[in-house]
């Protein structure tokens, strides 16, 4: 069982150590990752993916309960505790989502009696994060980006139901992020968001900044941030509702943005 992972600081870009030298992250945290574009984002991430042991770029080394990654996490697809959705992530099958799912849950759950609900429960789940839902009679490929992001997510926390889930920026395809946020944090697992959303960034644990290739700070939500959270969760609602309208074809008007005037 998996209870933390540990990155160890290596060096950035220009070969400069890492500020932070570690960071302990435990079953249960939800953590985002900012930074300005091309900070080492997604090397970040890439990294504990790689099970890093000071043989990528960046020198980490990331440890799994305080030792590194049993070879056996490398080695077999189905042990890998790590699940990685990035906006280019997409389906190498063409079967219909029904049955990519049921397949997916036969290689993933051993016991056949317990297949039926996860599968379902994993398209009630994305359906919850995508305007247009998904039928299970659809091709995987004619799924929209957020639809497919939606039933990635989905998968990865359901039916492979792996400890760790890393996101790299896929808010912007069209998901409604804080229902995702809600909903995952309803399962014990590690999430790791790569994003620049304010609203995701406050409503995590804490978030790793990022400049240079390295680490730099880690800031948890203080109290002062918890109530900009509110105003920030207030007005983002606000431009998803103008968004909407503008979909439907309709006008806004000043009533919307009453509360901000
Ligand atoms: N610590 C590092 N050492 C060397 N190169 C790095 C390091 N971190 C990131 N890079 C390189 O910097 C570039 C941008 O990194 P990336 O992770 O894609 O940034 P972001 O996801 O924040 O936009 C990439 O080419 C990556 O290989
Ligand atoms: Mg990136």
């Amino acid at each position: 069982m998996i209870n933390t992972i540990t990155i160890l600081g290596g060096h950035g870009k220009n070969g400069t150590a890492e500020p932070v030298q570690r960071i302990d992250l435990r079953m249960g945290d939800v953590i985002s990752v900012v930074g300005p574009t091309g900070s080492g984002k997604t090397t970040l991430i890439n990294d504990i993916e790689l099970f890093a042991n000071a043989n990528t770029q960046t020198g980490r080394r990331i440890l799994i309960n305080g030792a590194p990654a049993p070879a056996e996490y490398h080695d077999d697809p189905a042990r890998n505790p790590i699940a990685l959705i990035t906006q280019h992530t997409t389906f190498l099958s063409d079967l219909p989502v029904g049955e990519f799912l049921h397949t997916h849950a036969r290689i993933r759950i051993s016991d056949a009696t317990q297949r039926q609900v996860p599968v379902g429960r994993t398209l009630d789940f994305a359906n919850q994060l995508t305007g247009e839902p998904i039928a299970l009679d659809s091709h995987m490929t004619e799924l929209s980006g957020g639809q497919t992001r939606a039933l990635l997510i989905a998968d990865a926390t359901i039916i492979c139901n792996t400890p760790i889930v890393l996101l790299d920026e896929v808010e912007n395809a069209g998901i409604h992020r804080t229902r995702a946020l809600e909903l995952l944090r309803q399962y014990r697992k590690i999430f790791i968001f790569v994003t620049h959303d304010p609203r995701i960034a406050l409503l995590s644990d804490y978030r790793i900044v990022m400049q240079g290739g390295t680490i730099t700070q880690v800031l948890h939500t203080d109290m002062a941030e918890q109530k900009v959270a509110g105003i920030v969760s207030k007005l983002d609602d606000t431009l998803s509702l103008l968004r909407d309208k503008i979909r439907r074809g309709e006008r806004l008007t000043m009533a919307e943005l009453e509360t901000f005037a």
